[in-house]
């Protein structure tokens, strides 16, 4: 087979798999570890890096051409230089000459079962018309727009309708409360948001709205809020509210793209970072999009007749990446669905898979451990002969959920992509590329980098350390789809990225390299927890414990789970005066999820009467992590080296004895 033919021939993969038992009736052809035609792509990026990603960039529509590919002054990168360009173009207004103006863009799924199909030419003018109406209400160039609504058709067409006017959008979870709303809202200085009366929950309705104006009561920038209508409750409209069909149902359909320079951010996205402020990652425009659109192409070898399932929420990376803009700039059919996955049924999305013909679903180990709980019986019991490619994300994968996606899920005919990235990192940077060519898999492997992106695991140093031994997980060159920086703090971008390792981006994950060079990932490096594949950091977590009035001080850590990975374990110390109760517990659980949000509400609450720290106060949270997963802790001298150890031994003693 000729190489050009190889690369596109989306049919064929070959799978050489390590474990006897699913290789046995495959493909015999067996494919060398790293393929002919990835090496190749990844010596050419290596030989001429601007030759390479300018040929990656030629694949979006550009208004006018860069003058230059990257300009990189450490730690500040610049992607295609005065090349101006439009998100909200390449995603939507390029199809309308072509056969997809009339198809399916958006089949969107409710949590009751309705279905709604939005074709691109309806969302194009859906686009168009709020992004007048942004403008009428005084909208320019770089100002924010805040975005809270639900897993809904307008939430991606906020998005695509800031990008239209180069406005920047900053979405927020609609998982996360009112406390989250403040703090993003306040350092990006927003003035407008979009939110909804409600949202549906597992048949609940979340009071969207509500939250809302409980939050902005704290914030000042806000000028207008736009109300979506979607559980129709009784909400109160106040001065500075406006529904959404009164704000778009008068405007054109057309509003022409704002010519963006590629460095111009198209949105800040808030993530946990180790401190208690969540950092505002802020992406560019050309440099993201071109990361997007190839990886989107290599990965998940996009065609006219996909249709394509990713279950991630918008509010989080891998939606912003790989439900809006990806898919979008490739013209393919996509399922957003706007509830759980096990409501009504723990079957939803094998049921949705069999009732839209999906050929992708790119979801995450937290969704398919709790479904393989349930046994074969329901997913078998769905036509899942739709599906070509099977993709997961957001947290390692165990081997033994790999091969049961593999075998239960595919049907041993579906490579498994298991895609690392990061909010930071924009797209895709390890995972098998089976749009270029199939190389053996390794259930718990991402396998290798992209072609272009140049991953190095290094020690405490900063030095390359050997195959099979565990490091830091480093980026040891600029690539596109690199954040621009940390809004309005290139301090702390530089700190917290660039300074810990001379010249490398610093991902904060543990890895290892196997001796076929195969990466692995082995969780977090530092106080970040992932519960459910959801990001939180530990010190702002514990600054929520502490804002309740009972609670003095607050120390997070975290277990390991079965399903979801990681839960959140608090030790709280309590004030004077106050006793501990199951009241207080279940109190201090409802106030963490009125000001974080239900996901950061904790698995279990221990009160205790001092926390261990060294003597220069800092918490040592990794004892209390291997306390409570039951490890040994090992040398206290070697870990802290200011501790008091007989005071901490003391101390813990007291702890575990609680357990
Ligand atoms: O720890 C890694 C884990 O998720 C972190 C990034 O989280 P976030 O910015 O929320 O983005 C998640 C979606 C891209 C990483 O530092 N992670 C992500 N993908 C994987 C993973 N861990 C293991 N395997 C993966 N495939």
């Amino acid at each position: 087979m000729s190489t050009k033919k190889r690369i596109y021939a989306k049919e064929i993969y070959h799978f050489h798999m390590n474990d006897p038992q699913i290789s046995k009736d495959r493909n015999p052809e067996v494919i060398s570890l790293e393929g002919i035609r990835i090496k190749q792509m990844k010596d050419e990026a290596q030989q001429d890096p601007n030759q390479f990603w300018s040929n990656c960039a030629r694949n979006l529509v550009w208004f006018k051409e860069w003058q230059q590919v990257l300009d990189w002054k450490y730690p500040f990168a610049k992607w295609f230089c005065e090349g101006k360009l439009n998100a909200a173009y390449n995603c939507l207004d390029k199809h309308l000459t072509t056969n997809k103006k009339n198809q399916a863009a958006i089949i969107w799924e409710g949590e009751d079962g309705e279905t709604v199909t939005i074709t691109y030419d309806q969302l194009f003018r859906r686009v168009n018309q709020l992004a007048n109406a942004f403008k009428k209400m005084g909208i320019k160039k770089g100002d924010r727009i805040t975005i809270y609504l639900p897993m809904i058709p307008e939430l991606p067409i906020s998005m695509l309708a800031c990008a239209r006017i180069g406005a920047i959008h900053s979405v927020i979870f609609s998982g996360f409360s009112s406390q989250s709303i403040i703090d993003r809202v306040n350092d990006a200085k927003s003035k407008i948001i979009i939110t909804a009366d409600g949202g549906y929950r597992r048949g609940k309705i979340v009071p969207l709205k509500r939250i809302v104006d409980d939050a902005i009561k704290h914030t000042s920038s806000i000028e207008k809020i736009i109300v979506v209508k979607r559980t129709h409750e009784n909400i109160i409209m106040g001065e500075k509210d406006i529904w959404y069909e009164n704000a778009v149902n008068r405007e054109s359909s057309f509003c022409p793209s704002e010519w963006m320079e590629s460095n111009d951010p198209l949105f800040i996205l808030y993530t946990s970072g180790t401190t208690g402020k969540p950092k505002g990652v802020v992406h560019g425009t050309g440099g993201y999009l071109t990361h997007l659109y190839n990886s989107a192409k290599w990965v998940f070898n996009f065609n006219a007749t996909d249709v394509f399932f990713c279950t991630a929420d918008i509010g989080w990376v891998t939606g912003h990446s790989y439900i809006v803009y990806a898919p979008l700039m490739h013209g393919v059919t996509e399922v957003l669905y706007e509830g759980a996955p096990d409501f009504p049924n723990p079957d939803r999305y094998w049921k949705i898979v069999e009732k839209h013909g999906a050929t992708i679903l790119y979801t995450t180990p937290t969704a398919l451990r709790s479904y393989m709980r349930y046994g074969n019986e329901i997913p078998n019991s769905y036509d899942l002969s739709s599906l070509r490619l099977l993709g997961t994300v957001g947290e390692p994968i165990n081997p033994e959920v790999w091969k049961w996606y593999f075998n239960v899920i595919g049907k041993n005919r579906c490579p498994i992509i298991d895609t690392w990235w990061q909010t930071e990192t924009g797209g895709i940077m390890i995972s098998m590329c089976p749009g270029i060519e199939s190389i053996k898999m390794k259930p718990g492997s991402g396998t290798l980098s992209l072609p272009g992106i140049e991953i190095e695991i290094v020690d405490d140093k900063g030095i390359k350390i050997e195959d099979g031994k565990k490091g830091y997980l480093t980026i040891k060159k600029p690539w596109p789809g690199m954040l621009i920086s940390l809004w309005n703090n290139n301090e702390r971008y530089k700190k917290t990225y660039w300074e810990r390792v001379d010249n490398s981006f610093f991902a904060g994950d543990f890895a290892y390299q196997d001796n076929d060079k195969y990466i692995w990932i082995l969780g977090r490096a530092d106080d970040i927890l992932k519960v459910a594949g959801h990001r939180l950091g530990t010190i702002e977590l514990e600054s929520a414990f502490v804002s309740h009035p009972s609670i003095a001080e607050a120390a997070v850590t975290s277990k390991s789970d079965e399903i979801k990975g990681e839960t959140i374990i608090a030790f709280l110390v309590l004030r004077k005066g106050i006793a501990s109760s199951q009241n207080l517990d279940t109190e201090v659980n409802e106030h963490i999820k009125r000001t974080i949000g239900p996901i950061a509400s904790a698995e279990k609450i221990y009160f205790v009467d001092k926390l261990p720290k060294t003597r220069s106060g800092k918490i040592m949270r990794r004892l209390l992590k291997s306390i409570v997963n039951k490890e040994t802790i090992g040398d206290i001298s070697t870990l802290e080296d200011e501790a008091s150890i007989e005071e901490i031994t003391q101390e813990l003693n007291a702890i575990n004895k609680q357990l």
